[in-house]
């Protein structure tokens, strides 16, 4: 077990006696459906009491967040940590993945159990919660890949789901054609499993096929530098598979939600699907997709290239980032993840003389909300309401955490971020918390970021301090038939004209939420 700074042990009656009573005084809470000028009292991890001129035990700590916003703590719904794929184990894991998490603001993650082609899903899960459980600085869920079909996959979907594993949502590929790509009849039937499941399908959504193909042919015309990689799959290779994994969807009855959406292409196919579809379907962006582009994949510099392939890529068109902050506040995209996929250089060097070879991946769980205020708030494009929407909020409605995380208010868990709007920082490597070597944001300066974290009613970051404990989170059970998903609070799909082009000013831009408060 690691603690930092000043903090005791987990279980030591320290943490506990000196910290479960806490004050937050004379800040301005935002929600995702509106902004109150309030106090909150916190005890035992639970916040008790919301308003002006509460009554407060004496000894309570208090925190004076006069100037300042106290919103839910950032809910990443989508990390990779202790992940080992092509050939490499990321960078960060359990520990510093979420330590850096809490410091940039997130308080809960979701990562992915991604079981080899044939391996159970239930002995995978295992391995993962082993991996994570006594690491952990905040809590965390788990989504499961789904990898391989077969009745005996079927059968482990239906055991994951039941309150013992407490799983709720499982990621297809249609990508990655040799190790975790299904094909479409699979695909089909896994998506079908997860509706009469109650659970929530998600999918990665690129042609595998058209992938391969170019791979072979690009790397046969000498092309093996990083460039290669977004060549390989540019982006009407996403948007084919977005509109194909909706058509199967709606064949199957079943609500989506697609992973990951780089470009504009793919957000129209999402729209197009999003005012036909007879579920809900839900995008979900990157922090690196707002916050850089693919004009890095041209660097010279191999490493500084390679840094930045993910995928699906980053795109060249640099009118991309703002055009996916603005589908963000038009609910044209519903969240932001990071996708936290780091890997060391060294590791990067693997896809040296082939592109296809680079781990693909990149860091973001601690500069995500800073990001995307950075980008969204301080540009006027999203109100901070919105913003805990995107960050927070709608997270925790479509994973059913509900109101548990995801809101400032009576009865939900003190995970709670205060937010100086005036705070100011230089992302670069060298300071981040991140375990890895390189940060895709290195240079910029973002105003806005988080001056106190709350996680589970401790103090983690204490005025700019990181006091995270190792193993303090727990693992959140997140039960299927979210009522945000598949009940009467169903988030609206059709909420927009057919062939909306993405512009500035949709009628329905600020705080357009499908989400339902
Ligand atoms: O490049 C990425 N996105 N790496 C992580 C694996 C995935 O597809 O999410
Ligand atoms: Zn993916
Ligand atoms: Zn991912
Ligand atoms: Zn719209």
């Amino acid at each position: 077990m690691t603690v930092d700074a000043t903090a005791t042990s987990v279980s030591g009656v320290n943490i506990k006696s000196s910290q479960n009573r806490l004050l937050i005084k004379n800040g301005r809470i935002v929600n995702d459906d509106g902004i109150e000028e309030a106090d909150v009292y916190i005890e035992d991890g639970i916040i008790k009491q919301v308003g002006r001129n509460l009554i407060i035990p004496g000894g309570t700590r208090t925190i004076d967040a006069a100037g300042k916003l106290v919103m839910p703590g950032g809910i990443d719904p989508h990390t990779h940590f202790e992940l080992e794929m092509m050939g490499a184990k990321t960078a960060d894991d359990f520990y510093k993945g979420t330590r850096a998490a809490v410091a940039g603001g997130t308080t809960t993650i979701i990562d992915f159990v991604l079981p080899e082609k044939g391996q159970s899903l239930l002995e995978a899960y295992a391995n993962w919660r082993e991996k994570a459980d006594n690491k952990v600085c905040c809590d965390y869920g788990l989504h499961v890949g789904v990898t391989w079909w077969s009745p005996a996959v079927q059968k482990e979907m239906k055991q994951l789901v039941s309150e013992q594993y407490g799983v709720n949502s499982f990621k297809m590929f249609m990508a990655y054609r040799n190790t975790w790509m299904l094909d479409d009849y699979d695909l089909y039937c896994a998506i079908e499993t997860c509706a009469e499941l109650k659970a929530l399908p998600q999918v990665h959504a690129e042609n595998g096929h058209i992938i391969a193909r170019n791979t072979e042919k690009l790397l046969a015309a000498g092309v093996t530098r990083p460039e290669g990689h977004q060549l390989s799959r540019d982006e009407e290779v996403e948007s084919e598979a977005v509109n194909r994994a909706c058509v199967i969807a709606n064949q199957a009855n079943s609500p989506l939600y697609i992973v990951h959406m780089m470009s504009k292409s793919a957000v129209r196919a999402l729209q197009l699907a999003r005012n036909k579809q007879k579920q809900p379907v839900y995008g979900e962006t990157l922090a690196a997709t707002v916050g850089t582009d693919g004009t890095h994949y041209r660097n010279s510099c191999f490493r500084h290239a390679a840094a930045h392939v993910l995928s699906p890529p980053l795109r060249p068109d640099p009118s991309t980032p703002q055009a996916m902050v603005e589908a963000l506040a038009d609910d044209h995209l519903q969240l932001i993840g990071s996708d936290n996929c780091t890997f060391h250089e060294k590791d990067k060097e693997i896809g040296k003389g082939n592109f296809s070879k680079i781990p693909n991946g990149v860091n973001g769980v601690e500069d995500r909300m800073t990001i995307l205020w950075q980008k969204g708030v301080n540009t006027g494009i999203m109100d901070p309401c919105r913003f805990v929407a995107v960050t927070s909020s709608s997270a925790a409605k479509i994973f059913n955490l509900w109101p548990q995380k995801g809101r400032v208010a009576v009865n939900s868990d003190a995970d709670i971020v205060v937010w100086d709007p005036r705070l100011e920082k230089t992302i670069t490597a060298a300071s981040h918390k991140q375990a890895v070597d390189f940060n895709i944001f290195e240079g910029q300066h973002v105003v806005g970021g988080p001056q106190y974290v709350i996680v589970n009613g401790r103090v983690c970051l204490d005025d700019g301090e990181l006091r995270v404990v190792e193993g303090l989170g727990k693992f959140l059970k997140t039960p299927i038939n979210s009522p945000y998903v598949y009940g009467e609070q169903n988030l609206s799909h059709a909420d927009h004209d057919l062939l909306e082009p993405l512009s500035r000013d949709s009628p329905d831009r600020v705080n357009g939420s499908s989400v339902p408060t």
